[in-house]
């Protein structure tokens, strides 16, 4: 009876913290300037006011190689900047070389790949074993309902294990 008495108590606190964890979002911002390789620099994004710039981990780099799914410990890190605009606000500034100049940096968001990671998401907002974070420029992280946020472009890309960068990764890897 009493054994009883443990082990439901056991069970209880096992649920409890599995709770817990499952909210906290686990996904740090890494030192991706130092030992990450930067594979996509200067991208004008779909937005014509934002430029990224993305960073893979060597276990992204290397595993890409042999084409998706990518490994266990892959980590991706992408800058989001404001583009500065001419004058009319519609067009980026341009530099000599006809690249676009930032005005500031918005943010930072990051994509770690770990056993069971996208399994916090909804099925329908997952994107495989992939968890999401963003933050901001000084490095805090944003809170916010990272499935609905995240999955919308990232989920549909399976067949790339939802890199939406593949090609660029690829190309880098090799
Ligand atoms: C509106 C579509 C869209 C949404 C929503 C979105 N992304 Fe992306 N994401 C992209 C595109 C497109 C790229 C490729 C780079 C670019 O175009 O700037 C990208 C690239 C990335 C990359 C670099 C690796 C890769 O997949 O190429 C990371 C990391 C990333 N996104 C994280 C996030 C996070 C975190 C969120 C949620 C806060 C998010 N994304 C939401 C469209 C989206």
């Amino acid at each position: 009876m009493q054994r009883d008495m443990v082990w439901s108590s056991l069970l209880a606190l096992l649920l409890a913290t599995d709770a817990v964890r499952a909210d906290a979002n686990r996904v740090t911002l890494p030192d991706y300037r130092s030992g990450f390789a930067h594979y996509v620099e200067n991208l004008e994004r779909a937005d014509p006011e934002q430029i990224s710039e993305i960073w893979a981990n060597r276990t992204a780099l290397e595993s890409a190689a042999g084409g998706a799914p990518l490994a266990y410990g892959s980590v991706l890190v992408m800058e989001v900047w404001k583009a500065k605009m001419t004058e009319g606000g519609e067009e980026p500034e341009r530099d000599a070389a006809g690249r676009p100049v930032k005005d500031r940096l918005l943010f930072v968001a990051v994509m770690e790949k770990q056993p069971g990671w996208g399994g916090i998401y909804p099925e329908e907002e997952r994107s495989g074993e992939w968890e999401f974070a963003a933050y901001t420029p000084d490095g805090e992280f944003k809170e916010m309902d990272y499935g609905a946020k995240c999955s919308y472009c990232h989920a549909p890309l399976g067949e790339q294990d939802y890199v939406q960068s593949w090609e660029a990764l690829l190309a880098a890897a090799e």
